[in-house]
């Protein structure tokens, strides 16, 4: 994936109803999210993909997509993102796109626009494509270039965002910001307006996967997302005077927050997603827990939604232990996100440290005290390849 933010914002509609307290309804999933393929020409240090990506190289094929989508269609599901790695390596996209366009889903192209040409965008504007996002690493060429390992990566997307635009697409641009790239924000809203983007996401780094190993070196300080929202605050206000409509969305992250996200807008409440080898997780994080997740070439989707042991594991109120159980703000966050308990306290039961109620809280302090000390410079970030992935496969027991 080339957001390490994508599915782990908080999303505030759940498809959970409660007929009592403790029996959740379960509605169907509006949003499926295919994890096409793990392969990725760039390398940013924080993407949200498994460590040891490089030992999984399996694929579905395109029949086995498709087939995905049918049941997801059946069940209800409106909204289709393809994403990554970066989906764009897949040759059968087009054929992707125009399968689910006919089975009526939204379709979403999250994608680092690395490996997109004028031809594709029409090829895949004829297949029904909806709506694009474009990853950026920075506002200019150098820094992109340090955090994505390609030279040539910053002058691609600038071109490839001209033409989504040429071609009539919704666009997105997201922008993932850390510490090194945060107090450029206003340079970064400048260039999202220039390219004509109709949403920009500056989405601060959520720490999961390539992120949660390199967080020290990419933790923004406090003072740096106060002055980064101080910016986008000015930015919004002039541009409302210009009766300019981009949407900016501005994500804190949570490790400055005192209570948690409701992550997924609940689990197994309205997100499923699909990784290449076709493991269905409740949230594109889910299979570092030690839960065993169902994979779409063993069960049919609505099986694994309503009946799957991983999809039930969290879901409403009864695995709650306290202080979640007694807390009365737990229909909002439902005791945060699993991903981060489970990284953070080696339990997945556990409220999320990033509630300040939580009796692990004092991990996300040390955090936030960590992000004023160091002096972690880019070059020593961990980057997302196969070697560093392949290195660390190797060294887990
Ligand atoms: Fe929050 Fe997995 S990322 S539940």
């Amino acid at each position: 994936m080339t957001s390490a933010n994508f599915s782990s914002r908080p999303i505030s509609k759940s498809g959970l109803s409660f007929v009592n307290e403790q029996k959740p309804v379960v509605n169907p999933p509006l949003w499926l999210l295919a994890e096409l393929t793990y392969r990725c020409p760039l390398q940013c240090p924080y993407c949200s993909n498994p460590l040891d990506f490089a030992s999984q190289d399996k694929e579905l094929t395109t029949t086995q997509w498709i087939k995905v989508f049918k049941q997801a269609r059946a069940m209800g599901s409106v909204q289709l993102g393809f994403s990554g790695g970066e989906p764009l390596m897949r040759k059968d996209l087009a054929e992707l796109i125009a399968a689910a366009h006919d089975l009526g889903f939204y379709t979403n192209l999250i994608t680092s626009g690395i490996g997109l040409t004028e031809k594709k965008l029409q090829t895949f504007a004829d297949a029904g494509l909806d709506h694009i996002q474009i990853s950026f690493q920075a506002s200019d060429e150098t820094l992109n270039a340090a955090l994505a390992g390609s030279e040539k990566a910053f002058r691609q997307k600038l071109a490839m965002a001209k033409a989504v635009k040429a071609h009539g697409y919704p666009m997105v641009l997201n922008f993932v910001l850390h510490r090194h790239n945060i107090d450029q924000i206003d340079r970064i809203i400048e260039l999202c307006l220039q390219l004509e983007a109709d949403d920009v996401e500056l989405a601060t780094c959520q720490f999961y996967g390539w992120a949660q190993l390199n967080r020290e070196g990419l933790l923004p300080t406090r003072d740096q997302i106060e002055r980064a929202e101080q910016v986008v605050k000015r930015y919004r206000e002039s541009m409302a005077k210009d009766g300019n409509l981009t949407n900016l969305l501005f994500v804190t992250p949570d490790y400055y927050e005192e209570r948690p996200k409701g992550c997924m807008g609940g689990w197994g409440a309205i997100f499923i997603s699909v990784t290449p080898e076709g493991t269905a997780l409740p949230c594109h994080s889910a299979r570092q827990l030690p839960v065993k997740f169902p994979s779409v070439l063993e069960h049919d989707l609505d099986d694994i939604w309503h009946h799957s042991f991983g999809f039930n594991r969290y879901r409403g109120f009864d695995w709650m232990p306290e202080p979640c159980r007694s807390c009365d703000e737990k229909e909002k966050d439902y005791g945060g996100c699993r991903c981060q308990a489970f990284m953070l306290t080696g339990s997945a039961d556990n409220a999320d440290p990033v509630c300040a109620k939580s009796s692990h809280h004092d991990k996300i302090l040390a955090a936030r005290e960590a992000a004023n000390r160091t002096r972690t410079q880019i070059h020593e970030l961990q980057f997302r390849n196969r070697v560093n992935s392949q290195l660390i496969f190797k060294s887990i027991p």
